[in-house]
């Protein structure tokens, strides 16, 4: 039988009592987490957000109709218990804060009680997915994710007190806002009083951040719920918050300088990790470059070389042709590999095919300086050195080339570089390197579209130096735009705004807008724009996956309190779900039936 709570008051939490208030009286109130009933005494384990404390009940020390009581609690039935802070008088356990003492219960109420539950309450879950995830708020009663969620609500509060100690205004902005089929798909909500109109759920504040900056606010600051159909991956949810700034009056300087010390400020407290400043930048041509990634992992080296122009006249096919086409022949040294398994090293081939590769070339250099080649027999002995050699290759060390355009070569080695890191196991969560990644290209060529595309979206700033350009090679030119990168995960972006009408005009002319397509989706900013517009310049960080990483967490799933799976669903509530015809009808719509 449930009791109430009447004249009942919780004085603390479990594991907020400690070794020098023994012999006090304290009132605490929780989940059970373990019962044992040993006859004239019965030990509990109680459990709250803070962590455990072990009560005992004797025989004596209770009124014999609690003691009775206690001799029925099962796993997960919640109790109110008042009794005094004693030392164990069992083994210390060393494993929990208040393994030094537990409470002598005077007085039990059972608040509720529980069936039995599907899946044990404990750390380090084995139980299936899918059965945490359609049982969310038990997987929630967890030390590990309630740990994590702790750590996002701290997040959370020390983000908005900087920013707000730095002039910052937390402003809202409208879910219900205008669909723009620029960037990834929008989740769309039908009208009722408008028949055969819908609003667009926002994949970011974008234009309404940069309106406001247009009214003057010169300094705004949101923790936004974002929505995105796209496919989704370990880091990438449909729903997801972005801490989301815009600046006035800055150029890129000012909004690295002011994040910088965000990011400092937040991982000493958080974390009680240093962050060293500044933070190194280095443009997406040389992340590319050096990394094959546009968010490169800095925690350990394993650069991609270009040999394209020492293998150039090799007459080794894959490569020749490669280089004929334009593309490029690069490599990466997997050092102290040099014994890899044939069959391993077919892994990886399989690996690189995964990327895209049309395979992946390979020197083993054993010990005693022999070498094992997939291609040797096209080389001569002084192309293969001086190969070696640029490779920095040395005994003991694994080379590995891709041949190919010069995007499928950066993402098959930046992809391997990576695999291989965790093969030799290089990644240690512990450690924290970020990196700017500044320079992005201002546009994209999509195949798909036939069009030029913007890298980030049609309001960042082109380079100065780069604006003559845009007309003859739209592809060269360079934005305003920045990454911030930590241990290879893109965190956060952003980019200065175009505020010249011209240039804006120009950019929309190149992304394949009509002047009136332009007006048509995104007419009130233009329109605002005339009205006296300061230059403005804004960043958003994905605030799961920066909790993630702090939390050491494998996916954003692990820090967000009721996330969708794969497909988009909640297991939990069975969203997406089939409405009524009455519902569709007020919202003019109706189902087709999918004819497959
Ligand atoms: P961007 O599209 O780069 O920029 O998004 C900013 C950050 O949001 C995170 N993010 C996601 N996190 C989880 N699930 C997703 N599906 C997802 N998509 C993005 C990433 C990313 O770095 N309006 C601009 C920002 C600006 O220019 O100020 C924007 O939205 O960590
Ligand atoms: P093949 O002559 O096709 O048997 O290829 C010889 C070696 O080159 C094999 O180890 C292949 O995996 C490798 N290879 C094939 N295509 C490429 C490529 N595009 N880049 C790098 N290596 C390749």
């Amino acid at each position: 039988m449930a009791e109430s709570m009447k004249g009942l008051h919780r004085t603390c939490r479990c594991a907020e009592v400690t070794r020098e208030m023994t012999g006090q009286t304290v009132t605490l109130m929780g989940w059970v987490q373990k019962a044992r009933n040993k006859g004239g005494i019965v030990f509990v384990d109680l459990r709250d957000r803070s962590g455990i404390m072990q009560l005992i009940f004797e025989d004596g020390s209770v009124s014999s109709e609690d003691f009775a009581k206690a001799g029925k609690l099962r796993s997960e039935f919640v109790i109110a218990v008042t009794g005094i802070v004693e030392k164990r008088g069992g083994a210390v356990n060393a494993n929990l804060a208040t393994g030094e003492i537990e409470l002598r219960v005077q007085s039990l109420r059972v608040l509720s009680e529980a069936d039995v539950i599907p899946f044990p309450i404990e750390e380090n879950s084995k139980t299936r997915d899918e059965v945490r995830l359609k049982y969310r708020y038990l997987d929630l009663r967890r030390p590990d994710l309630q740990k994590k969620l702790m750590l996002r609500s701290r997040v959370a509060t020390l983000t908005r007190q900087f920013f707000a100690e730095e002039g910052f205004l937390e402003i809202e902005t409208p879910m219900l806002g205008k669909s723009t089929p620029e960037g990834a798909r929008d989740y769309l909500v039908p009208s009722r009083v408008h028949p055969g109109c819908f609003y667009g759920l926002p994949q970011s504040p974008q234009l309404f951040k940069q309106l406001l900056m247009c009214s003057g606010f010169d300094r705004y600051i949101q923790l936004a719920r974002c929505f995105r159909d796209e496919d989704l991956r370990a880091d990438r949810q449909p729903e997801f918050t972005q801490i989301d700034m815009e600046l006035s009056f800055v150029d890129v300087d000012d909004v690295i300088d002011v994040n910088e010390r965000f990011l400092k400020y937040l991982f000493k407290n958080v974390l009680d990790v240093d962050v060293q400043l500044p933070i190194q930048r280095i443009t997406w041509q040389e992340a590319m470059d050096r990394f094959g990634s546009d968010k490169p992992d800095m925690r350990f080296g394993m650069e991609l070389h270009d040999v394209s122009d020492i293998v150039r006249s090799s007459s080794f096919a894959v490569f020749a042709n490669a280089l004929a086409a334009g593309g490029s022949v690069r490599g990466i040294n997997a050092k102290g590999q040099g014994s890899m398994p044939r069959k391993k090293i077919d892994k990886l081939v399989e690996f690189a095919k995964g990327y895209g590769a049309k395979g992946l070339a390979y020197i083993a250099i054993a010990e005693d300086g022999s070498r094992k080649s997939s291609f040797a027999k096209f080389m001569t002995e002084e192309e293969l050195d001086a190969l070696v050699s640029a490779m920095e290759g040395e005994p003991g060390d694994l080379l590995l080339f891709a041949a190919d355009r010069q995007k499928l070569v950066y993402d098959v080695l930046g992809a391997l570089r990576l695999e291989l890191a965790k093969e030799m196991d290089l990644l240690d969560k512990n450690e924290f390197r970020f990196v700017w990644v500044t320079e992005f290209p201002l546009l994209e060529w999509s195949d798909e579209e036939n069009r030029f595309t913007a890298m980030h979206h049609p309001f960042t700033m082109p380079m100065e130096e780069d604006l003559a350009l845009i007309d003859s090679d739209p592809g060269k030119v360079r934005a305003k735009a920045y990454d911030i990168v930590l241990n290879g995960n893109e965190i956060g972006g952003g980019s200065v705004r175009i505020h010249q009408d011209d240039i804006q005009e120009k950019m929309f002319e190149v992304l394949g807008f009509t002047p009136e397509s332009a007006h048509e989706q995104f007419g009130f900013l233009l329109d605002a724009f005339r009205y006296g517009v300061p230059p403005h310049a804004g960043l958003a960080y994905g605030l799961d996956r920066l909790v993630m990483l702090m939390a050491g967490a494998d996916t954003i799933r692990d820090v967000i309190a009721f996330p969708k799976v794969k497909d988009a669903s909640c297991l939990m509530t069975d969203s997406p779900s089939v409405v009524d015809t009455k519902q569709l009808a007020e919202l003019h719509l109706a189902v087709k039936e999918e004819t497959t």
